[in-house]
């Protein structure tokens, strides 16, 4: 009787540990096929960044216009970004033109290497001509620790290239 209650219960276990792997495979199968249509992971610094662009007002300068057709939170309608003009510049404000700071063909923010974004977020000189860059607010940004521009500046290289809307 002993006897049979062992076999039968190791049968048991062996009928269990086949079908654990059975269904791992399966789940190994389906992992595989999801792989390509999951979007690329965003890095603990890009997401910081994004918080920081979310709270810094990058959006209601840089995107033209900053909310999307009935999503204007200024009308008492739910906030909805400017999705396809994100980021890429294009606002007027007198003379003065926000610039796209989506990435380039190289991938770097409004064309700029880290070190040249650095230096324009704390000086406020363009880097390609050296002009003091007018309404953006480079003496409140360039108070930040650099941790969190290097954070920005990491965000902006993983968004989609846009252009200017609208
Ligand atoms: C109040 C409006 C305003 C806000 C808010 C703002 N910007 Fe700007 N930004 C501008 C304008 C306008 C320019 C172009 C200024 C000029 O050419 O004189 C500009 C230029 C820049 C440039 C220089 C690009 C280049 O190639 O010279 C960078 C980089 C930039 N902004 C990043 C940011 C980021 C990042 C944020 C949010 C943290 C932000 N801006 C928030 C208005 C704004």
């Amino acid at each position: 009787m002993q006897g049979r209650l062992k076999l039968a219960l190791a049968a048991a276990a062996l009928l269990m540990t086949v079908g654990n792997g059975a269904i791992f495979a399966q789940q190994q199968k389906s992992d595989r096929a999801a792989k390509p249509a999951a979007p690329k992971p965003m890095s603990a610094q890009a997401k910081r960044g994004r918080y920081l662009v979310q709270t810094s007002g990058c959006n209601d300068c840089h995107t033209n216009p900053p909310f999307a057709a009935g999503g204007n939170p200024f009308l008492g309608e739910p906030k909805i970004i400017n999705a396809a003009h994100f980021l890429a510049g294009g606002t007027e404000f007198g003379p003065v033109v926000s610039a796209n700071i989506t990435p380039d063909e190289n991938g770097r923010p409004a064309g700029l290497t880290l070190e040249k974004f650095l230096s324009a977020m704390r000086t406020g000189r363009d880097p390609e001509d050296g002009h003091i860059l007018q309404v953006m607010p480079w003496p409140i940004f360039g108070e930040m620790i650099e941790r969190d521009l290097e954070a920005i500046y990491e965000y902006l290289s993983a968004i989609p290239r846009a252009t200017p809307g609208p």
